[in-house]
């Protein structure tokens, strides 16, 4: 079993990364693989709404968007983590979310998903919010967690000294460890979910 860590801070090495590596080490302990994918610190390019994705679940702009989509065909499960700026999620990571989901949803279809966003001081949940909406649409299963997963801290230094963040970062990686094989043993045992019928309309009428 697998999971990606996705850190969507500029700082390979900063307080998002140290909640990443906390959760790493839950991980470890429990047998699971990491994979990690730093979003780094080179312009990402919105979606243009090409719509030539569609069917094809790559995206036509072969960067770490598709990087992504790939990892992800070999993870059971995703954190992705995210620094909070202007009270929601760095927007080079939102460009590159709303290109890996539009392109590559299928990928992430009953996976566990989980995020962790950190704060100076605010902004928590609302950036919490903006990661979960990525999850919820592309049917992913919310790894169960205590609190909603936030950690504080301007640095690496700083968000070690967040104890209760810290302690909710290791829930989110011990409750994933169990949701993967109750997902494993599930699949196994009952399949996942036929494809339900749902009419899609542009408006409501
Ligand atoms: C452009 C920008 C906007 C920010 N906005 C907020 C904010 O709204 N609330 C907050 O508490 N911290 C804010 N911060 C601080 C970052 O959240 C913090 O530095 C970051 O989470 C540290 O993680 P890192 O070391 O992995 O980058 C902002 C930082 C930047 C650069």
């Amino acid at each position: 079993m697998k999971v990606l860590l996705l850190n969507g801070s500029p700082h390979k090495d900063g307080a998002v990364a140290e909640g990443l590596k906390e959760a790493q080490g839950v991980f470890e302990q429990k047998g699971i693989d990491t994979l990690w994918i730093h979003i780094g610190n080179r312009a990402i390019r919105g979606c243009n709404a090409c719509e030539k994705c569609y069917g094809k679940g790559r995206c036509v702009y072969e960067d770490k968007a598709n990087e992504v989509i790939d990892a992800m065909k070999d993870c059971d499960g995703i954190i992705i983590g995210s620094p909070v700026y202007y009270a929601g999620i760095n927007g080079s990571l939102k460009s590159l979310l709303d290109r890996v989901f539009n392109a590559g949803s299928d990928v992430f279809k009953y996976k566990a998903a989980s995020c962790i966003v950190n704060a100076r001081r605010a902004g928590t949940t609302a950036a919490y919010d903006d990661i979960n909406k990525y999850f919820g649409i592309s049917g992913m299963v919310i790894s169960p967690s205590r609190y909603w997963n936030m950690t504080h801290g301007n640095s690496a230094e700083e968000v070690i000294q967040d104890e209760e963040g810290m302690g909710t970062v290791r829930v989110i990686a011990n409750s994933m460890s169990w949701l993967l094989k109750v997902l494993e043993d599930g699949k196994r045992k009952y399949g996942i979910p036929e494809r339900y019928p749902v009419k899609g309309t542009n408006f409501i009428r």
